[in-house]
């Protein structure tokens, strides 16, 4: 007989939905799943969007392209610095500059560009979170001038992924508001997933995840949705409480978006803080695990983009 061994202390028990013992493909709520997106792509956004992990921008220009534009971003004296990616000359791809001293420096005819700007080419409002770095494409919002932030644990490691998928951000928001597709279509690192509360703001779930062999962890984790382009699951009991991993979904133009994930594992364990000299050692096998789910979580949303499209064409 087959036997899973947990890792941690017990969860507390609870009461299932009386659906729980039924298959997940019986228990799915296709509805609740749309009244939670349509809740989340009415919060305020104020035109901010992920980039990508802070860490990775450095004082190379790197092209980008979001929400239709393409833009260049850059640092200069430590500052991240994002602008349009056409030289105001005659177009050229700034992308292609070399920078000096924290200027680009146009590969075409050699204007240099900085943060005092040039006409109407002028730099971008940003924003570093301390992991990820945002940029405001469209005009400011009153009640949002600094991106819409989710709470995060004081001490973590991070790891963070960057994908693209042939989807709007919403199919990808629309992945993560379903539970019920984990453990089936992720079976190698889920034993089991049930639903122990939703509403339309928060899904709550309880989580056995594989570690090795027959190993699990169980957790129970909430998802909840800022923003209309993020999504986050934060581990409320369990190993690993306070945990979190932020979805967020760049359009990048219609159809095509960008997902950044940050994963910022912390623990309560005696001797956490010290572990935390091994981020980078550890950085890969979270961002490994992470990119292994969207693999098939991008197919997921990917099909959800298909069927709207066919049921609008
Ligand atoms: S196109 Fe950039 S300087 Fe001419
Ligand atoms: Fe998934």
């Amino acid at each position: 007989m087959s036997q899973t061994w947990k890792f941690g202390p017990p969860l507390p028990p609870v009461e299932l939905p009386e659906t729980s013992h039924a298959p997940d493909w019986q228990q799915a709520r296709p509805a609740s799943i749309a009244r939670a997106l349509k809740r989340a792509l009415e919060r305020p956004h104020g035109n901010w969007y992920v980039v990508d992990a802070s860490r990775r921008l450095g004082e190379a220009p790197r092209l980008f392209r979001v929400a239709g534009e393409d833009l260049v971003a850059w640092r200069a004296g430590g500052e991240l610095l994002v602008a349009p990616d056409a030289c105001p000359h005659m177009g050229a791809s700034l992308s292609r500059s070399r920078v000096c001293e924290g200027k680009l420096v146009c590969p075409w005819h050699g204007l240099a560009l900085g943060n005092e700007g040039h006409g109407a080419w002028g730099t971008y409002p940003v924003h570093e979170d301390g992991v990820l770095t945002w940029v405001r494409v469209g005009p400011e919002a009153p009640d949002t001038p600094r991106p819409v932030l989710p709470p995060r644990p004081s001490l973590f490691m991070e790891g963070v992924i960057r994908m693209e998928a042939r989807c709007d951000p919403e199919d990808v928001i629309a992945n993560r508001l379903d539970p019920w597709h984990g453990a089936h279509f992720h079976p190698y690192s889920f034993a089991s997933l049930s639903v122990l509360d939703l509403d339309d703001h928060v899904l709550k779930v309880r989580v056995a995840k594989k570690l090795v062999g027959r190993l699990v962890v169980e957790t129970d984790a909430t998802f909840h949705s800022p923003e209309p382009r993020t999504i986050v699951m934060t581990i409320v009991e369990g190993e690993g409480r306070g945990s979190v991993v932020e979805t967020h979904a760049t359009p990048i133009e219609p159809g095509r978006t960008a997902v950044i994930e940050a994963t910022l594992a912390t623990s309560d364990r005696e001797g956490f803080r010290h572990a935390l000299k091994l981020n980078r050692f550890i950085r890969p096998f979270i961002e490994r695990s992470a990119r292994r789910l969207w693999v098939d979580d991008a197919a997921y949303a990917e099909r959800l983009y298909a069927l709207r499209k066919g049921a609008s064409a």
